[in-house]
């Protein structure tokens, strides 16, 4: 087992190798992928960085040029690179014509790729991912932690996003502390990864509805973690990489710094708007809020927050300590 994923690593590895040299020495790569990643800003040495690539508009190029180069179609199969069709007796690679962001593990293994088409083709899916794998466990996994965990230690925090572009245009912005779930919803398994080296995680979703689900969606589960959540949106149709291209490294910083909320005052501005001063609304949101603070372990952080909720929704921290007491008593 041992010797399979090691060489289900190196055919990843060689195939990170061929897709990047075919992005930057390839006539195809440069007309088509790299000139989409310079369009969306990104340098050479950050394309460097991240080792980005493009698989090329063929059939069969990786998996003929792996097999030439003694990988085996074993493993180029197992990890999905390759799809194998037993009846035709035929081989075909699964990425065709996209541009290559490599997922790399903790400490810098190559587990699996997302490849985005070059379009804006809203009928097509945007990204293609390598399927789960011996090595590949994607609610296991956070896109960027190669390159952010010194960051996340030393200052002792981590961004949150949802994209790989936004972990690349942050890095390249100079912010490095920030990984992605990469469109999952956010697991126990990916918090625990942070969680060894920071108690304090910023979550950045992108500014539309499906961003604003998942943020609360995450909080709570990073609360049940032992972390302390803070959120900070983006204005309506940005995202982290949009945000961050449009603005100076100055702009950005003080922009995180100005709008990340804790994360009772970011679900008590929301809810309030929502409620509009309708009584059962906000009883139900006071539950909400409640709920999430239910979720803290720590009894001093959960009175300071009951302390907080009770200022903020003018309600009395007795009313509050009772709700609390009820969750405790449903969830038992
Ligand atoms: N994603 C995916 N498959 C899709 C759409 C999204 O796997 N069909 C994942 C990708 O990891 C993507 C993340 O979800 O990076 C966030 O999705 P989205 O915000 O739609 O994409 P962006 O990261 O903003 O990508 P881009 O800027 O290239 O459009
Ligand atoms: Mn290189
Ligand atoms: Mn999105
Ligand atoms: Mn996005
Ligand atoms: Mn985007």
């Amino acid at each position: 087992k041992a010797n399979e994923k090691e060489s289900m690593y190196l055919v990843s590895e060689f195939a990170r190798d061929y897709f990047h040299k075919t992005l930057l020495k390839t006539d195809e790569g440069q007309a088509i992928g790299l000139s989409y990643f310079k369009e969306r800003g990104f340098t050479t040495a950050t394309i460097e960085k991240f080792q980005l690539g493009y698989s090329p508009d063929s059939w069969d190029a990786l998996t003929k040029e792996a097999l030439g180069k003694g990988y085996q179609l074993e493993f180029l199969e197992k990890t999905g690179l390759t799809i194998v069709k037993a009846e035709e007796e035929k081989s075909f690679d699964r990425f065709k014509g996209r541009v290559m962001f490599p997922i790399q593990s903790m400490s810098g293994r190559v587990l699996g790729f997302g490849g985005r088409i070059l379009t804006n083709d809203k009928k097509a899916a945007k990204y293609l991912n390598s399927p789960e794998s011996e090595i590949y466990h994607k609610s296991k996994v956070l896109y960027g932690i190669y390159h952010a965990k010194q960051a996340i230690a030393k200052l002792d925090n981590c961004y949150l996003v949802e994209g790989y572009t936004d972990v690349i245009q942050f890095n390249q912005s100079g912010i490095e502390n920030v990984v992605a779930s990469s469109g999952t919803a956010l697991t126990a398994d990916q918090i625990r990864l942070v969680s060894r080296l920071t108690s304090n995680m910023t979550v950045l979703f992108d500014g539309d509805a499906a961003g604003l689900r998942a943020s609360l969606r995450g909080i709570d589960l990073i609360l049940e973690a032992g972390m302390n959540v803070k959120v900070c949106t983006f204005p309506d149709g940005e995202d982290p990489d949009s945000f961050a291209k449009s603005h100076s490294f100055e702009e950005l910083k003080a922009y995180l710094q100005d709008n990340a909320k804790d994360f009772i005052q970011f679900k008590a501005s929301l809810l309030i708007k929502e409620a509009n001063n309708d009584p059962i609304k906000k009883a139900e949101m006071i539950r909400d809020m409640v709920n999430s603070i239910s979720k803290i372990a720590d009894r001093i952080k959960r009175e300071i927050y009951i302390q907080e909720c009770s200022r903020i929704m003018d309600i009395s921290e007795e009313v509050l300590y009772n709700t609390l007491a009820q969750i405790g008593k449903k969830e038992l």
